[in-house]
């Protein structure tokens, strides 16, 4: 069917597998959001009045008619707000002393505020560990024996300022918690890099996530910190803000094509609003060792997001300034590893990465692979097809002409 294609007669066959792998090829281009294909992007930290740890860390994406904006902080737990706006000329302003305080609404806020057409924020409150070797305590979805959880907003950040890479776009919260009087962290961190990218691509680094100039992304590395027991499970604790009273989405969606992601047959997304305003976007694997590999990928699981009880939760005073006193949360948690295979403990490293954007995600149509399959599954019977009627057209030709000469 598709190597008949009525547009293209006369076309040889092969041609029109290389028309066909042109036609796919262009639907695999990442669409641009918000109408704008180009952005300018750029990453800046924003300094605290005192404390360098109370940095923010501000990306600006703008368009030709928009400006998407990534406000990173850790004033409380670690949080990101992102808000698009239509316009762009909007900036990011910040009144600190007011940040600072116990009321900081309306102390951030990106102007002209009627330019804003969506914003959300996600924060990470909590790193949870489970002991999982006691088979009897593993079940119900439970990871195990629970240790004392690790509260993020109690953790001391590292002057982000210092891994600031502004060519690479790239910064780097790095914590601990203020108080270990165990010293399972007098080695070890937490740290949120953050990446944000001046235009379409995939990731260098498994699980190869694509990106676009709107989004940007998120690993999360646990590392070096002594796990409190064997076979240590570690459970990420997310939240963010209920969008008219709504959950964001939860969208598990299964692919054949596997070039990038060997094995992982899976995407994961969170969407807020239909169709999809924001997104975070993940495959369900995290890594156990600095040099990941495939073998020794480890499974993320995510519970579907539900409402929570914001006095349940630390406060952000970014969040807080932003949305408000009186907003609803969502949280969800995502579980990284079982009790049996691979785990933190192997190398004492725990990685995780995602996407986090506005707009429609990106998405992989067909890998190369996948379309030199298609080009030869659907190009050589195209080619037979085409081979076979010129031989027929021939045929009949020469029966014609081998008649001719009668009449
Ligand atoms: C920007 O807005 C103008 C006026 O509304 C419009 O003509 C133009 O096509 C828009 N550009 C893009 C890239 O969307
Ligand atoms: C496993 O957990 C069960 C239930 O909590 C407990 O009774 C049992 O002693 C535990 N086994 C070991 C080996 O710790
Ligand atoms: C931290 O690292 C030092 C040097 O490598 C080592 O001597 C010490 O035992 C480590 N501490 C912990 C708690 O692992
Ligand atoms: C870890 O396993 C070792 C050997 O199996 C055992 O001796 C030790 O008590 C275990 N530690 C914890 C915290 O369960
Ligand atoms: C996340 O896991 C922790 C520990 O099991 C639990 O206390 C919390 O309620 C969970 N949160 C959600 C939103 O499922």
């Amino acid at each position: 069917m598709l190597g008949e294609r009525p547009g293209a007669p006369g076309v040889p066959a092969p041609c029109r597998s290389l028309l066909l792998l042109q036609c796919l090829l262009l639907l695999r281009a990442p669409a641009g959001l918000l109408g704008d294909q180009t952005r300018r992007v750029s990453l800046e930290v924003i300094p605290g009045p005192t404390d360098p740890s109370q940095n923010l860390l501000h990306i600006r994406a703008v368009g030709a008619n928009s400006t998407i904006h990534y406000i990173w902080s850790s004033l409380g737990p670690p949080a990101v707000l992102f808000v698009a706006t239509d316009t762009p000329h909007s900036v990011l302003s910040v009144h600190w002393s007011c940040l600072l305080s116990p009321e900081p609404e309306g102390s951030l806020a990106i102007l002209p505020a009627e330019s804003v057409r969506f914003s959300s924020a996600l924060l990470f409150p909590r790193l949870f560990e489970f002991d999982s070797t006691n088979s009897s305590e593993v079940k119900d979805g439970s990871p195990g024996k629970p240790y004392p959880p690790y509260l993020l907003a109690d953790f001391s950040w590292d002057d982000v300022n210092n891994t600031l890479d502004p060519a690479m776009l790239s910064a780097t919260f790095r914590g601990h918690p203020s108080k270990d009087p165990s010293g399972t962290f007098s080695n070890g961190s937490l740290a949120f890099k953050v990446h944000a990218f001046s235009g379409s691509g995939r990731s260098d680094h498994i699980p190869r996530l694509l990106h676009t100039a709107d989004t940007s992304q998120l690993e999360l590395v646990l590392s070096g910190a002594v796990p409190q027991g064997n076979h240590s499970l570690f459970v990420l604790e997310v939240a963010t803000p209920a969008l008219d009273s709504e959950c964001p989405q939860l969208k598990e969606q299964e692919f054949i094509d596997d070039e990038y992601c060997p094995s992982v047959f899976q995407l994961d997304q969170l969407l807020w609003r239909s169709p999809p305003e924001g997104f975070l976007q993940w495959r369900p694997v995290a890594f156990s060792q600095k040099q990941p590999t495939w073998k020794k990928a480890l499974p993320c699981r995510v519970s579907p997001p539900g409402p929570t009880l914001a006095t349940l939760l630390p406060q952000s005073a970014t969040v807080r300034a932003f949305f408000g006193p009186s907003i609803n949360f969502c949280a969800f948690n995502l579980t990284f590893g079982d009790s049996t295979g691979p785990a933190y403990e192997d190398q004492y490293y725990l990685s995780w990465s995602a996407v986090l954007g506005i707009g429609i995600p990106p998405m992989d149509s067909f890998s190369p692979l996948v379309l030199g399959i298609m080009v030869v599954v659907l190009g050589l019977p195209a080619l037979l097809l085409v081979g076979g009627g010129l031989g027929l057209l021939l045929l009949r030709h020469r029966r014609y002409s081998e008649y001719e000469p009668i009449n």
